[in-house]
């Protein structure tokens, strides 16, 4: 007789005991809030589907975050442009399906939230009602101020990104870091206050020196969560891919390899591959 796993009550979590050291409490907006003051640093990491968001919030990540980045990391396009928000929602509701404990964060994808604050309300809203995000990410200073406190004034929480915005990369010319120069440096001051104004709950700085990190993160009451914008922001977030050694690509200054899970899914599908050929696989055991 094989073996039977209950999936619906392994996908839900229901009926588990929560084993030592997991995580019960569930992360809110305002409980992120919170930590700033008392100096506890918040782990974002993004996750693009139900097994990658099951997991990281497993590990006791606080904010799952279904970044825009999936369109370079999961579906090979060479830049976040292109990802739409219908395929948007189609990862959303699959990582919602494996978070219980940590913040569901989903990104508004490039031409979601530029035209005017009615069409951005439109579409994060329905990041939140049809995908099950908690809250929203958009990129950029001044010109999304005014979306911003719409955004938050309709209900919907918003975390804004500063620095390397990458939907910008026409008019940026490539991904290189930002806030360089004191000009843009206080520039980038003038967009944190202004969005931490409008309403922002947090604010992404990616790619900017460490010591300007420093100050806009002094200088704010909201977190800031860095990817390459040192070690004094409030939290810090990488992608996926990165973290674990899956995607090919060239690596960033900021990342740091925790595994490498790409050469492992290689080897282990030569494997089978081999054994298939061989005649290995499948044994007896394997076989009904
Ligand atoms: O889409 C994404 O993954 C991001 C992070 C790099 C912050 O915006």
């Amino acid at each position: 007789m094989m073996d039977v796993i209950d999936e619906q009550s392994e996908r839900s979590g229901e009926g588990r005991p929560a084993r030592s050291g997991e995580r019960t409490e569930r992360v809110t907006v305002p409980s992120l809030r919170q930590r700033k003051p008392n100096g506890e640093k918040i782990v974002m990491l993004t996750a693009y589907d139900y097994p990658s968001a099951r997991l990281a919030d497993r590990a006791g990540v606080d904010i799952v975050f279904v970044g825009d980045t999936a369109g370079r990391m999961l579906l090979g396009y060479d830049n976040t442009i292109p990802v739409t928000l219908e395929e948007m929602l189609i990862l959303v509701r699959a990582a919602r399906r494996g978070v219980r404990h940590a913040l569901l964060l989903a990104d508004m994808p490039f031409g979601t939230y530029q035209v005017s604050p009615e069409e951005a309300i439109r579409n994060a809203a329905r990041l939140l009602k049809e995908g099950g995000a908690q809250a929203v990410k958009l990129e950029g200073g001044a010109p999304v101020v005014e979306t911003v406190r719409r955004l938050t004034e309709a209900g919907i929480p918003v975390m804004g990104h500063l620095g390397l915005t990458p939907q910008s990369v026409y008019i940026l010319g490539g991904n290189r870091a930002q806030g360089k120069d004191p000009d843009a440096a206080q520039r980038m001051m003038e967009d944190a206050h202004a969005l931490e104004a409008a309403g922002a709950f947090g604010l992404v700085l990616e790619a900017i020196p460490a010591a300007l990190a420093a100050e806009i993160t002094a200088a704010l009451t909201i977190p800031t969560i860095g990817i390459g914008a040192g070690v004094h922001c409030d939290g810090q977030v990488q992608v996926w891919h990165d973290l674990l050694g899956i995607y090919p690509g060239k690596l960033y200054r900021h990342v740091k390899r925790y595994a490498e899970i790409g050469d492992m899914m290689e080897a282990a599908i030569r494997a089978y591959a081999e054994e298939v050929r061989q005649q290995q696989f499948p044994t007896k055991e394997h076989s009904l």
